[in-house]
């Protein structure tokens, strides 16, 4: 992807969130230049990758393949000090879809937190990670629901799903861009996601002017 655009979904994400009245913390509006002067006292924003992330999933079509997020909070994965839970806000475009995976540690709620529909498709994993033809249940709201192999789920604003590990989830927004929160335990993105199709996780990036903002695995060292 090139800079430029990601520039632009960076300033599209900030008037999303500021429409819905999700306010960031301050640290999400710093600059690269800002970012240079910072030191440890920012150790864990740089080492839990907190901050903005934005992915096309390495397929090169971020409109269709894709996901905007801000990863708010987040512990280290493996460590027994520090948060065990972590938070995101993140937007999905109309039909834009966030690819089948599930996580093999990360029980985590999707919430839908304003615009759009969240719709989702839903399977069990099976013993050799695949996709599994079983009947199975997930907690909405905290209301169990019964969900057939590969069945869709419509979130309206306010509503969310609890997703236990090895849930097979995939995800896109209908009628309107979607605000969706994630409410999880620690995210570990280099060891925790299991992808149905072997898919990238970073976009790489054409420096065709100044980034707006440093992406979460951009903070200088
Ligand atoms: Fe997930």
């Amino acid at each position: 992807m090139k800079r430029s655009e990601l520039n632009n979904y960076l300033r599209e994400a900030k008037d999303f969130f500021k429409k819905h009245k999700f306010e960031l913390p301050p640290w999400a509006f710093w600059s690269p230049e800002q970012w240079k002067k910072k030191g440890k006292e920012c150790d864990e924003i740089r080492k839990n990758k907190l901050g903005w992330d934005i992915t096309d999933f390495g397929g090169g079509d971020f409109k269709k393949l894709g996901l905007l997020l801000f990863t708010i909070r987040n512990g280290s994965y493996g460590e027994k000090s520090g948060k065990p839970y972590a938070e995101k806000i993140m937007i999905a475009r109309v039909n834009q879809i966030t690819p089948t995976h599930f996580h093999w540690n990360k029980m985590e709620d999707i919430i839908n937190r304003g615009g759009g529909d969240l719709v989702m498709r839903l399977w069990k994993a099976d013993k050799k990670e695949g996709l599994s033809k079983e009947t199975f249940t997930v907690q909405v709201d905290g209301v169990t629901r019964k969900l057939k192999s590969g069945s869709l789920l419509r979130l309206k604003t306010g509503e969310s799903i609890t997703l236990e590990p090895y849930i097979y989830h995939r995800f896109w927004a209908e009628k309107s861009m979607c605000l969706i929160g994630e409410v999880s335990m620690v995210n570990d993105d280099a060891n925790d996601n299991r992808f149905y199709d072997k898919i990238g996780r970073f976009p790489e990036i054409e420096e065709d002017e100044k980034p707006l903002h440093l992406l979460c695995n951009e903070y200088p060292k």
